[in-house]
């Protein structure tokens, strides 16, 4: 999705806005630009593709002005051409990059394009640009015409805006979607994402919904949607700069996978003791919440929603308590009957995804509480949630998302003994599970050690143009981020099916072209998915299978890769990690951009 970044400083900023830039690619992007004021004029580069391509426009011809803003932008409307790349500019004098939609462009532009500007981009953004030039033009200064402009758009929005006339300082809004203030010495900064400027300060102010700033090189000044000064809290980012760079590894995504038995144990971390869950881990409001719990309400998209799709069967299991599920584009966007003492749990990995925000947004005032599961500290959804449990995954660069998967399940699992303690769930019980998560991240290291065999694997997945992905129970939502997975990043299409499903239709595509991969641990559904796996087997179907020792006995058409073996309740935790091992695998055989996909975002900051 889109990034800004901009500076004020006493040195060159290009070089920073460029770096910025670089550490923004991993939310998805297609195309980038820059504005610096440099010898009294706004200069403006922008690239169609790669950061890299920018880079280059700007080594040839160098710019060294002390203020500039910078942008990578995920085309929403119009192509991803240089020409609607950001920043946008009204004449010579002001540019603007804008992260977000602008509902009410068209009005707003049929209105400007009657009082003569012209447009020469087929954004929503290029609309903000002359609103703010025609408010200066009548005589207003940048501030004012900035604070009209802001109050007549629609929709969600990040801003960032650099004049001629006030070289020294940016002007920047926040109002649905994500926008910090970087504090240096002698030099401020404005980032979408504190990633943006980890090269250049550790110390960020988190801009509130609304929230107005003026950031100079000495000073940063903060109005509310009020209108009235405030001053936002400096927080210092706590996650180390390695996080941002791949090491010995030759993709995020792989360092990402291999970096899961250390983040699941950095998620469980302070939450269980010995033999029990630390509920205070929740908050303290939790225990009352928990205590009127009847029902939960989980929203979320993409690979968090598969997170999801395993907590419903937990949370039915073992809390006994309703539990229902659905993407969060859809639910915010329909009618819905909530059951009284709902919980209403949001799970991002971001914290930013819109649909998400706007689904709790939607029912907020409605629920018994709610509870988010994220990775984002400070991120919209924990600011907005009554409750947040975090995953502490660390920064999550790679598109396709790995770790922030099996640590948000990590943290379902404990969510769900929260509520099944109220429901019945024995001392036992607890205890079992709890020294289960003790195991986990040593199951999980020895699942990742299966890499090389999964790289052999992989060569016989490479060629195939479709694929299906079969799991039960608990498995089939592992199965689903299996195929999604694969379907990111390798670009092989992939469906996943209940096993039991099969030969209720897609049993008929199944030939030898159809590689078939199935989740198959040693539990109650083995032989119910063995019988499935026959059926495929007996239409000449080649069959890729994870299981616990010995359990499935390889044969021709059947490869079975042997899994460690795992108490039942982290099957779908461990079983993940082979399918992201294939995937990655298959792709790297392919020659895709792994961290990169075609076409896709990191953070899904519109709808
Ligand atoms: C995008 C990402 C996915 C992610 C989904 C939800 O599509 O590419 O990896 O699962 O958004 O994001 P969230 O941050 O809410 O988990």
């Amino acid at each position: 999705m889109c990034g800004i970044v901009g500076a004020v400083a006493q040195r060159a900023v290009s070089g920073i806005l460029l770096e910025g830039l670089r550490r923004l690619e991993y939310r998805g992007y297609d195309s980038a630009g820059l504005a610096v004021f440099e010898g009294e004029q706004i200069h403006r580069l922008r690239r169609a593709g790669k950061v890299e391509n920018l880079t280059h426009a700007e080594q040839e011809t160098p710019l060294k002005g002390h203020s500039g803003i910078a942008h990578t932008r995920w085309a929403t409307h119009g192509k991803p051409t240089e020409n609607n790349a950001h920043p946008h500019m009204s004449g010579d004098d002001l540019a603007i990059v804008h992260n977000g939609i602008i509902e009410n462009f068209e009005p707003l532009k049929h209105q400007l394009q009657q009082d003569g500007f012209v447009f020469t981009s087929d954004t929503d953004t290029e609309v903000i640009a002359h609103l703010v030039a025609r408010a200066v033009n009548q005589g207003k200064n940048l501030q004012e015409a900035f604070l009209e402009t802001v109050s007549q758009l629609e929709g969600a929005f990040a801003l960032g805006v650099l004049h001629k006339d006030y070289p020294d300082q940016i002007l920047a809004s926040r109002k649905g979607s994500p926008l910090v203030v970087g504090i240096g010495i002698g030099e401020n900064f404005i980032a979408s994402d504190q990633m943006a400027l980890l090269q250049v300060t550790d110390r960020f102010i988190y801009l509130e919904e609304g929230d107005f700033v003026q950031v100079t090189p000495d000073e940063v000044m903060i109005w509310d949607a009020n209108l009235e000064i405030v001053d936002r809290p400096v927080k210092k980012f706590e996650h180390s700069l390695s996080a941002a760079d791949k090491g010995e590894f030759r993709h995020f995504m792989m360092k990402e996978i291999y970096e899961q038995p250390e983040v699941v144990k950095a998620t469980l971390q302070g939450r269980i003791s010995d033999k029990h869950l630390l509920e205070q881990a929740f908050g303290s409001e939790a225990a009352s919440v928990f205590d009127q719990t009847q029902h939960v309400q989980i929203i979320a998209c993409g690979t968090s929603f598969h997170a999801g799709l395993v907590a419903k069967y937990w949370l039915e299991d073992l809390a006994g308590i309703p539990c229902s599920i659905e993407v969060a584009s859809e639910y915010r966007y329909r009618k819905h009957v909530i059951p009284a003492n709902t919980l209403f749990v949001t799970i991002s990995q971001s914290g930013e995804t819109a649909d998400t925000l706007a689904a709790l947004r939607a029912v907020k005032d409605k629920v018994l509480a709610s509870l988010t599961v994220c990775n984002v500290p400070g991120s919209s959804l924990v600011r907005e949630s009554d409750l947040c449990l975090m995953t502490n995954a660390g920064p999550e660069i790679g598109v396709a998302s790995t770790k922030a998967f099996t640590t948000q399940l990590v943290a379902l699992l404990m969510l769900t003994v929260a509520l099944a303690r109220r429901h019945g769930l024995t001392e036992q019980q607890e205890t079992d599970i709890v020294e289960a998560l003790h195991k986990l991240p040593g199951l999980l290291l020895a699942a990742v050690k299966l890499d090389k065999e999964i790289e052999i694997l992989s060569q016989d997945f490479a060629e195939k143009n479709h694929s299906l992905f079969l799991g039960r129970g608990p498995l089939y939502p592992v199965a689903m981020e299996g195929a999604l997975k694969l379907k990111e990043i390798s670009y092989i299409h992939a469906e996943a099916y209940a096993a039991g499903e099969l030969k209720h239709g897609p049993l008929a595509l199944v030939d030898k072209e159809m590689p078939v991969v199935a989740v198959a641990p040693n539990n109650a559904l083995l032989d119910k998915l063995k019988a499935n796996l026959q059926e495929v087997k007996a239409r000449g179907g080649e069959l890729f299978v994870f299981a616990g020792a010995d359990h499935v006995k390889p044969e021709d058409g059947l490869k079975v890769e042997q899994m460690p073996d795992v108490p039942e309740i982290l099957e779908p935790i461990v079983y993940t990690i082979p399918l992201q091992l294939l995937s990655y695998h298959v792709a790297v055989l392919k020659g895709t951009d792994v961290d990169q996909p075609r076409n896709l975002a990191k953070s899904v900051t519109v709808e």
